[in-house]
């Protein structure tokens, strides 16, 4: 079966002039055309209880929109923001069409297949596709139809929207008013994560995948890099303090925050009555054809055979940067990864040790995301992990088409951050090698785990 249906298999293949200015001016009108419509239904549904209301409103991406404020058509230079930022997210980022996706076929075949009335009106839906928050929180201008808008990455705007251009004011100040702070690499990550990897309040999980969802995946810089942008990195600062190497912290940070926001996904779901939660194990563990000579006869199993791996593709990739800064962090993360990985495909396994155990990962992966997004990392660094990352393709091909997936967006996202900086002969080459791997993702049915790992060393010995 088709588990990769990607159309996001690489940086370049967004950039599709033609298509992208029809798809802008599609965009634009059926924009146009749900924000005309003003008695749009209300939500139904409210922020749950658990959640603690946030005590500043929603404005709404309309509030935004005006010419003098982030609605200009073309970027600006007097001021260091360009203010064309609701244009951008208008015409070209996909976020801003998340809600009608809901309206479309294949959404309305999802919500038949779980039980759901109208998925453009069920919480189990909005709160990833939308900004669904309590009606008390939403003033006049808010618009459910705007999906994924400014205030569902930036935070409520009502405690500083008519501060925030004042000379006096600062971003800090903003965020001591509500702003998320997506300045900070961790809560940026976790940002992006609570919506591309869900978490306690909204799961993609087995059953909405098996009813015709994409299966969830992520990478902080690979996704930042398909995102239209409506900013440029560390524009605040002068441009001598900005870190060249940013993308890998980001990157670095990012593996961290999944780690941890996958083991908390874990832990809250061994608690339920429908484990095991299939989504966390590995999808061609069950999905796969059952052929002869088989691979996996051949290969050998490293535990009990015909029991289905979990997915280990948060934990493959971020090992190398642990290793790298932190060598004990390393030895403990790999100890508690070793103890949490048996509970899980152990299918005798008792449900409280297995939360207990995600949990002990999940605080680690938590202050080691933190200690990531300010780490020392360069041009060395960057280097280093590609080359141990790509020495280690064996291991991560065992981890299955998950942990390739996490190899390919990482060794494009450090490479290409690399070869920024250093001129070296064989770039091509190299870049050619990372591609050949997102091609043999796009086919599952055929993954072979020696081919892929090869190809992963392929990369590694090309740098020479
Ligand atoms: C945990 C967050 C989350 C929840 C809950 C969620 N989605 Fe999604 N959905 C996403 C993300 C993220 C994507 C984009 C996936 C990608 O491209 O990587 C997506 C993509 C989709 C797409 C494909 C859109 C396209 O452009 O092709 C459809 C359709 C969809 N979701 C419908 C639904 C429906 C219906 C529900 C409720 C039953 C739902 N989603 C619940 C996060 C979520
Ligand atoms: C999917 C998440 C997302 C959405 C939606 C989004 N932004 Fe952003 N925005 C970011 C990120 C990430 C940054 C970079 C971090 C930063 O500079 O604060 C950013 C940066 C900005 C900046 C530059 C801030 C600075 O100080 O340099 C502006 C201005 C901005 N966004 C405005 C908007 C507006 C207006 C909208 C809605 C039309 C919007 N954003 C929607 C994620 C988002
Ligand atoms: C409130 C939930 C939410 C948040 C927060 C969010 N996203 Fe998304 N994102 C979505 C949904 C839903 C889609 C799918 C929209 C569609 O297909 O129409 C999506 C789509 C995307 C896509 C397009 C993927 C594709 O298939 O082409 C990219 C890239 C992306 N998001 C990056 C980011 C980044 C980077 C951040 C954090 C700065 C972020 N998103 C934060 C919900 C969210
Ligand atoms: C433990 C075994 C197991 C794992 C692991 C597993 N699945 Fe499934 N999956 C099943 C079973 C069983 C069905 C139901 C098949 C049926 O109805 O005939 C199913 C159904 C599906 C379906 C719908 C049926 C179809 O043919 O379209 C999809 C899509 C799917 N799974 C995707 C995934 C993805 C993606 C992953 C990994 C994130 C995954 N599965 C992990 C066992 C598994």
């Amino acid at each position: 079966m088709q588990l990769a249906h990607r159309e996001l298999t690489g940086r370049t293949m967004i950039r599709l002039g033609a298509v992208v200015i029809l798809l802008m001016a599609m965009g634009y009108f059926s924009y146009r055309a749900i924000r005309s419509r003003s008695e749009w239904e209300s939500p139904v549904a409210s922020a749950t209880e658990a959640s603690p209301a946030p005590p500043f409103s929603y404005t709404g991406s309309g509030s935004c929109s005006s010419t003098a404020c982030h609605g200009g058509v073309t970027a600006r230079t007097a001021n260091r923001v360009p203010q064309n930022e609701f244009s951008t997210w208008v015409l070209k980022d996909k976020h801003a069409r998340a809600y009608t996706v809901l309206l479309d076929k294949r959404a309305v075949q999802i919500a038949r297949n779980m039980g759901i009335d109208r998925a453009e009106r069920s919480r189990r839906c909005l709160g990833c596709h939308a900004l669904n928050v309590a009606p008390e929180l939403q003033t006049r201008s808010f618009a459910i139809a705007d999906g994924v808008g400014c205030e569902s990455c930036h935070g409520p705007a009502e405690g500083w929207l008519s501060e925030h251009t004042r000379k006096d004011w600062s971003h800090e100040a903003s965020v001591k008013r509500g702003m998320h702070d997506l300045r900070d690499l961790v809560s940026r990550a976790e940002k992006c994560s609570s919506c591309h990897l869900g978490d306690a309040e909204n799961e993609v999980d087995h059953q909405l995948i098996a009813a015709g969802h994409p299966d969830l995946f992520f990478e902080l810089d690979t996704f930042t890099a398909l995102m239209p942008a409506h900013w440029e990195e560390e524009s605040w600062k002068n441009a001598s303090e900005r870190d060249p190497w940013f993308a890998t912290r980001a990157w670095a940070t990012s593996q961290a925050v999944s780690l941890r926001d996958f083991m908390r996904l874990v832990a809250g779901r061994s608690q339920d009555q429908s484990w095991p939660e299939f989504s966390h194990y590995e999808c061609n563990a069950c999905h796969h054809d059952l052929t002869m000579p088989s691979w996996r006869q051949i290969r050998g199993y490293t535990g009990f055979a015909g029991r289905p791996n979990w997915n280990p593709s948060r934990y493959l990739v971020l090992r190398h940067m642990v290793r790298l800064i932190s060598p004990e962090e390393a030895i403990a993360l790999d100890r508690e990864i070793a103890g949490v990985g048996e509970l899980l495909v152990n299918s005798a396994s008792d449900q409280a040790s297995i939360a207990v155990a995600a949990r002990l990962v999940a605080d680690r992966a938590d202050r080691l995301a933190s200690m990531l997004a300010h780490a020392p990392v360069d041009q060395q660094v960057t280097l280093a992990l590609i080359r141990s990352i790509s020495a280690d393709g064996h291991e991560l091909a065992r981890g299955g088409l998950r942990s390739v997936e996490q190899a390919a967006m990482t060794l494009e996202s450090l490479y290409d951050n690399y070869a920024r900086a250093v001129k070296g002969t064989n770039q091509q080459a190299i870049k050619d090698a990372i591609r050949s791997l997102f091609d043999d993702l796009e086919k599952p049915r055929s993954f072979e785990p020696s081919r892929l790992a090869d190809r992963i060393q392929q990369v590694g010995r090309l740098l020479g």
